[in-house]
């Protein structure tokens, strides 16, 4: 087999078999077949598309082209979630020890953030001392013992994505949907759960810009997980504007403790419950997702999440103390407030040019060598639909320096005040097999 032949099957819009995207796969991870093959193959993917059948099979082979991590030790049904990234997404911070609370074993690989979205790995590590590298034994001995435990991603998980996805992000190959389905799914596959709930995120802030594309992403996704024997469902939400009211790692881990001690912002609360319901059910230790959300509720209102939560941080390492004391997280030197200029209502809070400003402060990643200042960051006082009076705090900034003039144009910038503004919608979407 030669790669030229099948870069050119691809190219005039033929199906690839499983033993071409094996040999593809195979080849690129052991450096025989070059980055600018691979490179030609990826933009051939992006223009011809692929048929679900070659996406499953291209998403094994990568899963396999590593370590497939081996959950079997942890009792129970392993459910894992993901999301397909946001800006100011607090949202597995919360569920991880929440549905942890209820029983429900969480074994959970994280990532860190680049650009202007935030990953759950850097927000952890702003709790001093959090580990995110402890050994595969203890991973599981804390599952097992405590039901949770929230890891960096091992270095040799789906190594063939690893390669891939570097090489697309410099080819102009990334907003692929058969390139990122098999890429999310080859990791979530390799990293060993029994059940898996994604989540989907649309507009401005996300890969998806748009809903069908979502909907799109999430159908292929589910499908994946069906043919890797991995229960799957997918939930399509809405990411134009960010999640809660904090962006910044410091300032979202204070909304996870503030979530979990029931005073979370509204529109974070319903992912929490909406994932998390789904979750409990997937793993089979409620019949349905009403009983699943008032376990839930149940959890917060009786203080056991909180309490899953300074376990999780106490196994890891961490300073459990910050839970009751998040004054003790790294904090910023300045909190600059930045007021409305008019009256109105909120209609648009635009989410990924917020993420930049927040990153703009240290928040996140310019490149993959930026250390993070996980002190900074940004918290909203409105959301879309708020009425705002001139003079009302819109944003408080959080900053190490005073000089803070291109943060401030952007954030106002990214907010649009009008007469009226249409109801936010969170949840487009429910896909289940
Ligand atoms: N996240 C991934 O892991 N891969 C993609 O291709 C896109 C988003
Ligand atoms: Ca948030």
């Amino acid at each position: 087999m030669r790669m030229v032949d099948l870069i050119e099957k691809k190219r005039d819009g033929h199906e690839l078999t499983n033993t071409e995207i094996n040999f593809i796969v195979t080849g690129y991870t052991n450096g025989e077949i070059p980055d600018y093959q691979m490179s030609a193959l990826a933009m051939a993917i992006f223009f011809q598309d692929m048929t679900n059948e070659e996406i499953a099979n291209l998403t094994l082979a990568m899963a396999n082209s590593g370590e497939i991590i081996d959950l079997s030790a942890i009792h129970g049904i392993k459910v894992d979630k993901h999301s397909t990234g946001g800006v100011g997404d607090t949202t597995t911070i919360v569920l991880a020890p929440l549905v942890a609370a209820v029983g429900v074993p969480v074994a959970k690989m994280s990532g860190r953030g680049l650009g202007h979205t935030g990953g759950t790995i850097d927000k952890l590590e702003a709790i001093p001392g959090f580990n995110v590298e402890i050994s595969n034994e203890e991973f599981i001995e804390f599952v097992n013992r405590d039901k949770v435990a929230v890891i960096g991603q091992s270095g040799d998980l789906a190594p063939a994505d690893k390669k891939l996805y570097a090489l697309r992000d410099v080819t102009g190959t990334v907003d692929s949907i058969p390139l990122i389905a098999s890429s999310i799914m080859s990791k979530k596959i390799a990293a060993g759960a029994d059940a898996i709930v994604l989540d989907v995120t649309t507009g401005d802030g996300a890969f998806m810009k748009n809903q069908k594309d979502a909907e799109r992403l999430a159908k292929t996704m589910v499908q994946i997980g069906k043919l890797a024997n991995r229960q799957t469902m997918a939930i399509i939400s809405d990411m134009s504007q960010p999640l809660g009211l904090a962006i910044g790692n410091s300032l979202e881990i204070k909304e996870a403790i503030d979530a979990l001690n029931g005073n979370g912002p509204a529109d974070l609360m319903e992912m929490v419950y909406v994932l998390g319901s789904q979750m409990v059910v997937l793993a089979k230790k409620a019949e349905n997702l009403a009983d699943a959300r008032t376990m839930l509720e149940e959890a917060i209102v009786s203080g056991a999440a909180i309490q899953k939560f300074k376990e999780m941080v106490q196994n890891q390492g961490g300073d459990s103390t910050v839970i009751d004391h998040p004054e003790k997280l790294p904090q910023a030197e300045y909190q600059i407030v930045l007021p409305a200029k008019e009256a109105g209502v909120i209609s648009k809070m635009v989410a990924d040019q917020l993420g930049i400003a927040a990153m703009l402060l240290g928040a996140g990643r310019r490149t993959k060598e930026d250390q993070i200042d996980f002190s900074v960051g940004l918290m909203l006082h409105k959301k879309v639909g708020d009425k705002v009076a001139i003079g009302e705090p819109l944003v408080t900034v959080y900053a190490n320096s005073e000089e803070i003039e291109e943060v401030k144009n952007k954030i106002y910038a990214s907010i649009t005040v009008a007469e009226n503004a249409e109801e936010p919608i969170l949840i487009h979407q429910i896909i289940t097999e």
